[in-house]
């Protein structure tokens, strides 16, 4: 429950204020292993303090008043480690113990303010930004900026085309009925491991055809096919949309499906293939010495590519590789020379392949279940789906001496 008068941010405010690299602070009060597995993140570090919601609590009786045992407590607690300017963003999963704490801290004077609807409303949170937009052509670039999910809604006339949606398949239909457009085809790139598809269920609402390449219609350790129909999507399919076409390249390598469309000659949706900072993980089907090959193949073809092709892919890690508009694109000219993984191509299969099987990062165990449910092979809830999708998306290549994680 959030107290009437306690100041809030929206995740959709939470963003614009990442977005503009706003100073605020974070108290996180879930538990360590919750926080250490995803938390905030912005375009730059934001002070950010872990400090599970028992222990700011100094209750006296049972039934005593939270925000007034937090009072209590913080002074002890925390002493001088919390910000006595600016603002701290409280933050817990759902949004309902936070805004305790942080009516604690304001007691205290403290410019405490809660986030509505806590770390499971970031995760869904959906951010809009166009690409393209002019008579013939409107590209929108749909982010779940938790997650570092990207997907599109591409229209020509009255006709729109869904790429990779995300589950929550009122996002795109509202859009389009917003701007009057007729969704017309669904497809998923490949069979997604890091996040439930929207692209079954939105392809069923809509009674249209989903589309899929059939290698990536059969789960990779279990072998069994989807359960759901599909229109076969193989190399060099054409759509015609509207005014422009969309050509399908099968470049397989992060799976054996994988397909990136090329729109109007001039947008390449790289999916997991290649990203702004790196490139894809071809680890995820269980034989990544087998696929990095067909990765090496794949990356090599896509840079014959002109290298004004725009690069728009399926996953960031980071804000920052957001250009000034917001969007994450690039073109081929510029990743050729500064993404990692592009430049490893030049030294040949085997240097290339020593590269990408020492930078793989972990495999995460809920991928097998989401991929699971992507092929219509178990049906979760709504819970279920959140906890299989809690988190950042791990769908590239770690990087760098460091290890640092560079896109996804
Ligand atoms: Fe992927």
């Amino acid at each position: 429950m959030t107290t009437r008068t306690m100041p809030v941010w929206s995740p959709a405010e939470l963003h614009r204020h990442l977005d503009e690299g706003s100073r605020f602070s974070i108290l996180d009060v879930r538990n360590q292993d919750e926080f250490d597995a995803w938390k905030i993140e912005g375009k730059g570090p934001i002070e950010t303090l872990n400090i599970p919601y028992f222990d700011l609590l100094d209750l006296e009786e049972e039934d005593e008043e939270i925000a007034a045992a937090v009072a209590r407590a913080v002074p002890n607690r925390l002493g001088d480690r919390l910000p006595r300017s600016g603002p701290i963003l409280v933050v817990c999963a759902k949004g309902d113990t936070s805004t305790h704490v942080a009516e604690g801290l304001r007691r205290l004077d403290y410019q405490a303010l809660n986030l509505e609807g806590g770390m499971a409303a970031w995760g869904d949170h959906y951010e809009m930004r166009a690409v393209e937009e002019t008579g013939r052509l409107t590209i929108l670039q749909i982010s779940r900026p938790a997650r570092g999910c990207l997907s599109y809604l591409l229209a020509s006339g009255s006709e729109a085309m869904v790429v990779d949606p995300a589950r929550h398949i009122e996002t795109y239909t509202r859009i389009a009925n917003e701007r009057g457009w007729r969704i017309t085809t669904v497809f998923d790139t490949h069979l997604q491991a890091d996040h439930l598809s929207g692209g079954v269920a939105l392809a069923r609402a809509l009674g249209v055809d989903y589309w899929l390449h059939p290698y990536d219609s059969i789960h990779p350790d279990d072998l069994l096919p989807a359960t759901f129909s599909f229109r076969y999507l193989e190399d060099e399919k054409t759509f015609t949309l509207g005014e422009v076409k969309v050509r399908a390249l099968h470049l397989p390598g992060h799976t054996l499906g994988m397909i990136n469309p090329l729109i109007d000659d001039h947008y390449l949706l790289t999916s997991d293939t290649l990203f702004i900072d790196s490139v894809g993980r071809p680890d995820l089907g269980g034989r990544a010495k087998t696929w990095a090959p067909l990765l090496y193949r794949s990356l090599q073809r896509l840079l014959t590519l002109p290298d004004h092709t725009v690069v728009l892919p399926a996953h960031f890690s980071h804000m920052h590789e957001a250009d000034d508009q917001g969007c994450y694109r690039a073109s081929i000219g510029t990743l050729r020379n500064h993404n990692e993984g592009l430049r490893m191509l030049s030294q040949g299969l085997a240097a290339f392949s020593a590269y990408i099987l020492s930078n793989l990062p972990e495999h995460p165990p809920s991928y097998d279940d989401i991929r699971r449910v992507n092929t219509g092979l178990i049906e979760v809830d709504e819970a279920k789906a959140s906890e299989l999708e809690l988190g950042r998306n791990q769908c590239a290549l770690s990087h760098g001496k460091a290890g640092r994680r560079l896109a996804a």
